[in-house]
């Protein structure tokens, strides 16, 4: 391998806020840009293996306490080169030296395929254009130069030429990454919540997007929020909802309309007592949000509902009771919806309880709905039987603990909205009659609108 070789003069001029190398710049906005975890493979193995149903005899350790969450803060906005190093680079790789001490090594068939430009990168589509498969295998660079925009790089084989603005090579820089986590943005709750739940105006949401932002960011970190003066019409509540998104359709419909007749082949449609639950648990991927909006209760009383933050219920049964966890983090639990005559759905493969990110295990989503779970029969051990029952108990205690629960009575005006991957709900039963709407809207979609409406787009597109 070819020595390294120095190849620039690092520019005095290199856009720094800040005289002062210790004082790390603040980004202006209050809140960081709103950057998903993607990240997609780890020198540890993933803490969640794909697990059959029923489980095996050994069953993996429990997961570890759950990593700093999804959201990442961006790397600084002006991140500044080293002024005492120079960027080289040898016949795989160039090396960025920054001023907070770390080097970035980008391999050279890595920065190629990234290249920037509008020949190699759709500015509008944010899509490549470059055939990647017409780089060569021993890609060179003939010369590397700091510029005070970003770093250009001039090609040996095509003389093709790359500006990789500072901002976005220390955003991406892999080995080592240079991401700030922040702090989860998940706010815990029980019974307690009844003091102060989140809501947000009508006005707020239908007017800007600002006032989305706020409601998203709600939903975000309770779990769920309330929207109120909204008019008590299916037609006023469709818009509001679509304000998030559009709204997905589904075997029921796409905005539901019902009172208590059973005209589904659903308990839901009764009015009968509902145990807490996730919706569409039968679903490959279940809704992401879901909206009720109570029009109308006449001639009886009764149907409060119910809501229990999964998540926070999780993290109690993994503290006290490890075992149980574990069961339902690996058991798979067929479900499906078959009321209705014209449909029989089931996900493509059964999943958990407790879902897992494949790479940094963290808690994903809850999917629990007893009643619609399928037979189970399919265990290569008798005794994962007993464990499975013995773990379900347990989480059912955690769900139905006094201070696990927190009941509302819906009032016409006041939709409640919540993130069915995280909060599990329920109702008491009732009389008289009940007009309820509702949607979902998909959590891809509410991801994307959360993010969106609480960063600048650029600093999205940025992190792609
Ligand atoms: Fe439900
Ligand atoms: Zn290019």
């Amino acid at each position: 391998m070819a020595a390294p070789r120095s190849i620039t003069r690092i520019l005095k001029s290199l856009p720094n806020p800040c005289s002062h190398h210790h004082h790390r710049r603040r980004r202006a906005s209050l809140l960081p840009a709103v950057v998903l975890d993607k990240r997609y493979s780890s020198n540890q193995q993933s803490r969640q293996p794909p697990h059959p149903h029923p489980p095996s005899k050994r069953p993996p350790p429990p997961p570890p306490p759950p990593p700093p969450h999804l959201l990442l803060a961006a790397a600084d906005a002006r991140p500044k080169l080293s002024e005492h190093h120079k960027i080289t680079f040898d016949e795989k790789k160039t090396l960025v030296p920054w001023e907070e001490g770390k080097t970035s090594h980008f391999q050279h068939v890595w920065m190629r395929d990234h290249c920037q430009c509008s020949e190699c990168f759709h500015p509008e589509t944010k899509q490549r254009v470059l055939d990647t498969f017409s780089i060569p295998k021993n890609i060179q660079p003939d010369m590397v130069e700091a510029e005070e925009k970003g770093m250009k790089i001039k090609w040996k084989n095509d003389g093709h030429e790359s500006l990789y603005p500072w901002e976005w090579l220390h955003l991406h820089s892999y080995n080592p990454r240079l991401e700030r986590y922040i702090s989860p943005q998940f706010k815990f709750w029980g019974s307690e919540i009844a003091e102060g739940p989140p809501e947000v105006g009508y006005d707020a949401v239908m007017e800007s997007d600002s006032g989305v932002g706020e409601w998203t960011r709600k939903i975000h970190k309770y779990g769920f929020c309330y929207v109120n003066g909204v008019p008590a019409t299916p037609g006023a509540t469709k818009e509001v909802v679509e304000r998030i998104a559009h709204i997905k359709h589904t075997h029921y419909g796409g905005l539901w309309d019902f009172t208590s007749d059973l005209s589904r082949k659903d308990t839901a449609y009764t009015t009968l007592a509902l145990g807490v639950h996730t919706d569409t648990t039968y679903f490959s991927d279940p809704a992401g949000l879901q909206l009720f909006h109570l029009l109308s209760h006449t001639d009886g009383s009764g149907g409060q509902s119910i809501l229990v933050d999964g998540f926070r219920a999780a993290k109690i049964l993994r503290e006290e009771n490890p075992a149980a966890y574990r069961v339902l983090s690996n058991v798979r639990i067929p479900s499906h919806s078959s009321g209705n005559h014209d449909s029989s759905i089931q996900p493509y493969a059964p999943f958990p309880v407790f879902n897992h990110h494949p790479v940094n295990g963290e808690l994903i989503f809850v999917r629990w709905n007893n009643d619609d779970r399928a037979t189970m029969d399919r265990w290569d051990d008798p005794a994962d039987v007993e464990r499975f029952y013995e773990a379900t108990r347990a989480w059912n205690d955690v769900l139905k603990r006094r201070e696990s629960e927190y009941w509302e009575q819906l009032v016409p005006g006041r939709p409640l909205i919540l993130d069915n991957w995280r909060v599990l709900h329920g109702r008491a039963a009732f009389d008289g009659k009940r007009r309820l709407c509702g949607a979902y809207i998909s959590r891809d979609d509410f991801m994307s609108r959360f993010v969106l409406s609480n960063s600048k787009r650029e600093d999205v597109l940025k992190a792609l």
